[in-house]
């Protein structure tokens, strides 16, 4: 287990309203760390500042072992280098092909590159979500679905290290959704890719989850292995989880 990403007692809101104080954590190569909580708790917060756009009140993250500085172009510039953005409602230019969307990244930070090793690499990526035989459609003609597998194809085009997710399954049906889990879970097992994902879906995290962050109350809750999660008995994670509804619900059917 190898730590990408680590954070120190940090501290994240805007402006004067610190929405969370005192996160520790650590996010490790290979796995997939599913962050949690109620709506408005600052799951999207946390995400912000670790993919370099809101600056920590205080504390401190570090990416493989370096001090992330947020006022130095320099320092986030090599972030952006290692990082992958899933953004909730895909993102995909309209005006754009769903091959010209995929290799944008390319086109912007590889502007230079021959057009065959582009081809490669966008045909690459489109295969691996299933998308190959759409490449010149417009993202008007794709289903909610397939854009959401589109903006997966497109956050890890450029080979990153890290692939942030928010509410990726949003707006999907549950088989859909777990279709996306797979993918995630084929991308990690067999390309070794890490993923942080926000999720309110609870079928997913218990598919998808190695490691999870439970916040509320202004702060981290749990942190820990998925499969821990309920030999603590905890009554917040076992109601937010439905763990006692289910429990209850097997005694009523005894
Ligand atoms: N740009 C902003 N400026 C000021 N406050 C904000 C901003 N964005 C979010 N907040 C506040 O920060 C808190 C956390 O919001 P956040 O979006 O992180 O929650 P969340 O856990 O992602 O919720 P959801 O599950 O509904 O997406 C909320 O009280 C919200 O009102
Ligand atoms: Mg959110």
């Amino acid at each position: 287990m190898k730590e990408i990403v680590g954070v120190k007692n940090l501290h994240v809101g805007y402006g004067d309203y610190v929405v969370l104080k005192d996160l520790n954590f650590a996010i490790n190569l290979e796995e997939i760390t599913v962050i949690v909580g109620k709506s408005g708790c600052g799951k999207s917060t946390v995400l912000k500042s670790l993919i370099g756009l809101l600056p920590p009140i205080s504390g401190e993250i570090f990416f493989r072992g370096e001090k992330m500085d947020y006022l130095s172009e320099t320092s986030l510039q090599t972030l952006y280098k290692q990082i992958g953005v899933l953004y909730q409602n895909s993102a995909l230019l309209n005006s754009l092909t769903l091959y010209e969307n995929i290799a944008l990244p390319i086109k912007m930070r590889h502007p230079d590159l021959p057009a065959a090793i582009e081809r490669e690499m966008v045909n690459t990526r489109l295969s691996q979500v299933g998308l190959l035989e759409n490449r010149d459609k417009f993202p008007a003609e794709l289903s909610g679905g397939m854009k959401k597998r589109a903006a997966l194809a497109r956050a890890i085009i450029l080979d990153p290290a890290i692939i942030f997710c928010d509410e990726p399954s949003s707006g999907l049906d549950p088989i859909t959704a777990g279709g996306l889990d797979e993918l995630m879970l084929n991308l990690k097992e067999f390309f070794g890719l890490t993923f942080v994902v926000v999720t309110h879906e609870l079928r997913s995290i218990e598919k998808i989850a190695d490691n999870v962050l439970v916040l509320d109350n202004g702060g981290l809750h749990y942190f820990g292995p998925y499969r821990d999660l309920f030999t603590l008995k905890d009554r917040f994670i076992d109601t937010f989880f439905l763990k006692d509804i289910n429990d209850d619900y097997k005694r009523t059917k005894i």
